[in-house]
């Protein structure tokens, strides 16, 4: 089944792939008004993206998201925001936490909360996706690893939304304010109080041999939410959209879950959800293009993984696809250090939603659009089965 839909709202990927028609790189009006970003390249291929990502020297990652600087303080998101060689202690220190024997380990409790979940809709003959599965099990399954209590999930979730999902400045202001606050206070408590916990973790970890810094703890906690909630729930309602508007897909899954893995690795692909940017440190040239010390460069991972030059057909979603060497988690030092965590996330939902719930799909009269601001993701999806 193609990527390409007939309706302009739920496009997003469509438009994206038209973009391959165009320059190769453009420039793009200033994308964030408030937090000083003009003017910037967009980079449509996937070997610019793949140059830019790798070469950390000539195009940096400080200040790429700029929260700090919405609360009036200036510390990095830890590691994305250092630059190596530094970005490499950071990162030794949390590889620990995500390693595959880690995952592993966690791997009964996330698929014990996914057939709960199930259990609760199986009955009712559909559900909003969203609401009773696509957020809940990523979500509650991040909140305990992260040290979060349950009962704050909502206002998390709020936050979250308001800084990574809307295009509003002021809703971006307040989330960055109500979270920083919010964290300040549980790093504070958890310092009184251990637990075993990520946020603990961070408070205990040590960089060349000294403890961390309160603003370092913060960098570190902070990027970890941001990068850890949503991603998964974002991509869960993309993959789940796939399959309840292509039941043939379905149907070869149900019949074959060993092809589960290789669909998801496929869907990620596919429906690639995180765009990031990276400021040019000394002037250089991409493409062609020469490019002054200072500005932004705009990496979209979507744009990559549906880069005709790289992949075969790359509107066409097929869940067997070999080799897929796709770049939704990122190219270079800072790749997805949660990747292991949610390929497994993904893997089971799909294995035990399929070995649970009958076919399902879209429920009649309504559609499922797709968010294009920010994290791409689905604006609701119903299903019935
Ligand atoms: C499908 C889900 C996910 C996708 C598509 C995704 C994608 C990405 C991408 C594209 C980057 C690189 C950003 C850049 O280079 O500017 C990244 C980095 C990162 N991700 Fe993920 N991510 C996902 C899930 C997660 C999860 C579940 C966690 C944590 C629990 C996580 C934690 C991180 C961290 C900490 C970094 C920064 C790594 C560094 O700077 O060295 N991600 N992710």
């Amino acid at each position: 089944m193609s990527l390409q839909e007939a309706a302009p709202q739920t496009d997003v990927y469509g438009m994206l792939s038209r973009l391959h028609d165009g320059p190769r790189i453009f420039r793009t009006p200033p994308a964030d008004p408030g937090v000083g970003w003009g003017e910037s390249w967009q980079l449509t291929t996937a070997e610019d993206i793949r140059y830019v990502l790798q070469h950390p020297e000539l195009f940096s990652s400080k200040n790429i998201a700029g929260f700090s600087r919405l609360v009036g303080q200036e510390w990095d998101l830890i590691p994305l925001e250092k630059d190596p060689p530094e970005h490499g202690k950071y990162r030794a220190v949390m590889n620990g936490i995500f390693s595959p024997a880690k995952i592993t380990a966690m791997e009964a409790g996330v698929r014990d909360r996914a057939v709960a979940l199930i259990d609760a809709v199986v009955g009712q003959g559909g559900c909003d996706f969203v609401e009773a599965f696509g957020r809940p099990f990523p979500v509650s399954i991040f909140m305990q690893l992260m040290g979060l209590p349950e009962a704050d999930t909502d206002r998390v979730n709020e936050w979250e939304y308001g800084l990574l999902h809307s295009g509003d400045m002021n809703a971006r202001l307040v989330a960055a304010r109500g979270f920083y606050d919010y964290l300040a206070d549980l790093i504070a408590k958890r310092r009184r109080e251990p637990v075993d916990d990520l946020i603990t973790f961070c408070i205990k970890a040590e960089i060349d041999g000294r403890p961390t810094t309160d603003e370092e703890i913060m960098g570190m906690c902070y990027l970890l939410v941001v990068a850890g909630l949503d991603t998964v729930a974002a991509s869960l309602g993309l993959h789940f959209r796939h399959l309840a508007m292509n039941p043939e897909v379905q149907a070869r899954l149900r019949a074959d879950p060993s092809l589960i893995p290789s669909a998801v690795e496929e869907f990620l692909r596919a429906y690639a959800i995180v765009t990031t940017n990276r400021w040019v440190t000394q002037d250089t040239e991409v493409g062609g293009v020469a490019m002054k010390a200072g500005d932004r460069v705009i990496c979209n991972t979507a744009l990559a993984c549906l880069d005709p030059a790289e992949f075969d057909e790359p509107m066409r979603v097929d869940i067997e696809r070999s080799p897929n060497r796709h770049v939704a988690f990122s190219y270079g030092p800072h790749r997805c250090i949660g990747s292991h965590l949610a390929r497994r996330e993904l893997v089971i939902a799909m294995e035990e939603f399929l070995r649970r719930v009958p076919p399902f799909r879209l429920r009649e009269g309504t559609t499922s659009a797709i968010n294009p601001s920010g994290l791409y993701s689905v604006q609701g999806l119903q299903l019935a089965w």
